[in-house]
């Protein structure tokens, strides 16, 4: 993976100070060239004063967004042939911890479909987490810069996609990029977003089956709640006693757990209980032999953190019980858990 950073700011002293700082901070990085600065004298930038005002934007509106196309078009030029596939990002998001994986899984299933994908979006954010093949990017490098002043950049970004002929766009979620802040370098009329589907990725959940002997209402099956991504368990009124388990294909040290249930205040589980299991039951293996309960439920939700300090045994069950019969049915939004390697 190779970072290329583009210095947009035509303010020599200001560049220079944040060269030496990017210098001084991250020089092995840029040794190894894992890490790429550039910029762009502003002698090659077409005009960006005194152009159209579509949209009715404000002068400097225009120009701010303008600006913007061709800094893309110039990074995403430069950076075509460095990789065999390009992913857009901005200076102020943050990602998710597991970014490189599921983007790494994601290309895979798409390219196994043999869909003919021009665009992946990893965020739901303007011109943020989206993904390109190498190959598109001259035209794409050429196609900001040929309609720079017409519209922003995620409009030109949409219409490219669609001239690539990919009819929908192909959004994953979880998102694995999401902004910093709500500051923003063009005050006033350009919004920084938060995208609401971000997940930071401090979870890793193991692999693991998950059985349920609550009755499952149509597909949103058991370990949907589990897996990163929209899916639910929706289970019909639970009844005292009845469960949900997790059991993890290798014992695990589990450092910390967050469950969510219910959807916009609707079936959420009333009464229950989150447990961790050891040794694996040896026949039917859908559960574990003892158990120790770490809580319950309150408002629907459970979130504990340094587990290990309690129980610092590997576990191979997590399970929620249901203390109390309840008529709503339950959805389980979400179990996540961190588990003692992933935290080192
Ligand atoms: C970056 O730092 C190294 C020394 O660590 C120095 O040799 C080099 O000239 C610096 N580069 C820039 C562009 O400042
Ligand atoms: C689910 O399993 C538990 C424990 O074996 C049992 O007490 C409960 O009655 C079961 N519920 C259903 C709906 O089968």
């Amino acid at each position: 993976m190779v970072v290329v950073v583009l210095i947009a700011d035509f303010d020599v002293t200001w560049i220079s100070r944040t060269i030496r700082e990017i210098n001084s901070t991250f020089a092995s990085e840029l040794e190894q060239g894992q890490l790429v600065v550039i910029h762009v004298s502003q002698e090659w930038y077409p005009p960006l004063t005194g152009l159209k005002r579509n949209y009715n934007d404000a002068p400097d509106r225009v120009t701010f967004r303008s600006k913007q196309n061709v800094d893309y078009s110039f990074l995403i030029h430069y950076s075509a042939g460095l990789g065999k596939y390009y992913l857009q990002l901005e200076d102020d998001v943050f990602s998710a911890k597991n970014f490189l994986t599921t983007i790494r899984k994601h290309i895979e299933e798409q390219n196994m479909k043999k869909s003919t994908w021009a665009m992946l979006e990893f965020s739901a954010l303007g011109y943020i987490g989206k993904l390109y093949k190498s190959s598109s990017l001259p035209l794409l490098a050429r196609f900001l810069l040929l309609f720079y002043q017409e519209m922003p950049c995620d409009w030109l970004m949409t219409h490219f996609r669609e001239l690539m002929t990919q009819r929908e766009t192909i959004l994953f979620k979880p998102s694995l990029f999401q902004h910093m802040g709500t500051f923003s370098s063009f005050q006033g009329t350009y919004n920084k977003l938060k995208d609401k589907d971000f997940e930071q990725g401090v979870y890793t959940n193991p692999s693991a089956e998950v059985y349920s002997n609550i009755s499952t209402y149509q597909k949103n099956l058991p370990k949907l709640a589990w897996e990163a991504g929209e899916g639910f368990f929706w289970g019909r009124s639970p009844g005292r006693g009845d469960h949900l388990t997790v059991v993890f294909q290798e014992p695990t040290v589990v450092t910390g757990i967050l469950v969510e249930t219910g959807s916009g205040g609707k079936d959420l589980l009333d009464s229950g209980q989150v447990e961790l299991g050891q040794e694996v039951l040896t026949k039917e293996k859908q559960s574990c032999k003892k158990f120790q309960s770490l809580g319950a439920f309150i408002n629907g939700k459970f979130e504990m953190q340094g587990i290990d300090k309690l129980h610092n045994s590997a576990s191979s069950c997590l399970r929620i019980l249901v203390t109390a019969g309840q008529k709503d049915w339950v959805i389980v939004q979400k179990i996540r858990i961190t588990t003692k390697q992933s935290a080192s």
